[in-house]
């Protein structure tokens, strides 16, 4: 990377990006806050208060048409004004990809299980889930942090949720993680047919099932989808499948990857780790914050401009793309002091973990609460621990860059 400001280039999908793009942000923020990426006629928003704005701006201003995670190949076409929401019929693709009041009303009709009070009940399952885990894995001393254990944790909750038999919990997050991998050039996986078919494959038997046997409501994921009527039809089995898998894929690959690296934050700061551990109940929920903040993998979701505005300044035209980059927003300066530390109990008046505005994370609740469980039993069990840094995995990736895997080896254990 040039560290002359003149000749300074940023790419999402370069290499050097890919693999560390942390001191890339220092410079984005610093000295190009919207910075114009000319071959994909994207811009870039660095700053913590520039993405709050831009989240921040409704009435289909801006869309996801196009998605919200662009691969390279996609941006380097350009587009010609506005681009067009996909057709709700005789098809209705993913939700995410539909301005209001589409997105809206799909959203609604499946998420009732995932606000507060729902999520709130779910945490005994969860409690034991995560005892059960460690009951299993602490006996060997050494294990996978991310995959073994939080993985694990985020997606039999998944499972629990959409009633696939826990037997199947490994296979699915197997499955999740080979879908949403990229490899060295940027290029992701989540569009490959194949792939596409595997992860239906989870739900759609079960949508049948739950269409055959009739539904009352109580299971709200599907229960929800069976009463919808789009334009006064319903929907297909595959189109309702289609539309859950989006709570499939983001209920399991964040969490872990969040979770697994916080913790060895802790580990690496002993006096964070014993003023946590002194108090779980309620210092667990104020490390998770921070965790999120410092931890969070996702690099940049992004949106197509559908009429004319100006953000931070700039005017973005129909067709021109925005992304903006949570984990540069999450240590900017300006919004967070010492923005590059990890401080367990650090004042976080508002946060861009989970997004905001229209697409804000629909698994918020679930995340938090599970993140909290999670941190509370492996401290309360775990005495020393140390992560083994030879086997951190983190591979470059233009969008999901966190840790993959985290080998921990445990000394003593309580209980
Ligand atoms: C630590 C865990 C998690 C983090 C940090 C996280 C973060 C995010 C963020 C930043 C977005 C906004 C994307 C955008 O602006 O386009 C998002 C969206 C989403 N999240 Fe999460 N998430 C987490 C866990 C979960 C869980 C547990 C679920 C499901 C149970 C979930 C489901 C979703 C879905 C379905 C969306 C897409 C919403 C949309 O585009 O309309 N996430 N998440």
């Amino acid at each position: 990377m040039s560290t002359s400001v003149d000749e300074f280039v940023y790419d999402p999908f370069g290499k050097e990006e890919m693999r560390n793009p942390l001191p890339f942000y220092e410079i984005l923020r610093e000295h190009h806050p919207v910075y114009y990426l000319e071959n994909y006629d994207t811009f870039v928003l660095s700053r913590f208060q520039d993405a709050w704005d831009f989240l921040d701006i409704a009435d289909n201003v801006f869309v996801t048409n196009e998605g919200s995670v662009f691969m390279r190949a996609d941006l380097l076409k350009h587009n010609n004004g506005a681009t067009a929401d996909p057709p709700t019929a005789p098809f209705l693709g993913t939700h995410l990809a539909y301005g209001a009041p589409v997105y809206e009303q799909i959203r609604q009709a499946h998420s009732k299980g995932l606000r507060p009070g729902a999520v709130r009940k779910l945490e005994p399952f969860i409690r034991d889930l995560v005892r059960d885990r460690l009951d299993r894995l602490l006996p060997r001393g050494r294990f996978d942090l991310v995959h073994e254990f939080g993985g694990i944790i985020s997606v039999s909750t998944i499972c629990h949720l959409f009633h696939i038999p826990l037997e199947q919990a490994s296979e699915l997050l197997d499955t999740i993680n080979a879908v949403t991998a990229t490899d060295e050039e940027g290029h992701g996986f989540a569009r490959d047919p194949d792939m596409q078919k595997k992860m239906l494959g989870f739900i759609r038997p079960l949508v049948t099932e739950r269409r055959a046997q009739g539904h009352d409501g109580s299971w709200n994921l599907v229960d929800g989808m069976l009463d919808l009527r789009l334009d006064g039809r319903e929907l297909s089995d595959l189109e309702i499948a289609a539309n859950l898998t989006c709570v499939l894929v983001g209920g399991t690959e964040t969490l872990p990857k969040v979770i697994g690296h916080g913790l060895w934050e802790l580990a690496r700061h002993p006096d964070q780790l014993a003023d946590v551990r002194a108090d779980l109940e309620v210092n667990a929920a104020a490390a998770v914050e921070e965790m999120l903040r410092y931890c969070g993998p996702a690099q940049w979701f992004g949106r197509t401009a559908r009429v004319e505005t100006e953000i931070a300044g700039q005017v973005i035209r129909p067709g021109q793309r925005v992304i903006y980059l949570t984990q540069s927003a999450n240590r900017d300066p300006r919004e967070f002091r010492n923005a590059d530390t990890f401080i367990w109990n650090r004042d976080i008046p508002r946060t861009l973990a989970f997004g905001r505005g229209q697409h804000f994370c629909v698994g918020i609740h679930l995340a938090r609460l599970e993140a909290k469980v999670i941190v509370q039993e492996f401290l309360s069990r775990v005495g020393e621990y140390q992560i083994d840094t030879t086997g951190a995995v983190r591979s470059p990736s233009s969008f999901q860059w966190g840790y993959s895997h985290l080998p921990v080896e445990v000394g003593a254990v309580n209980g």
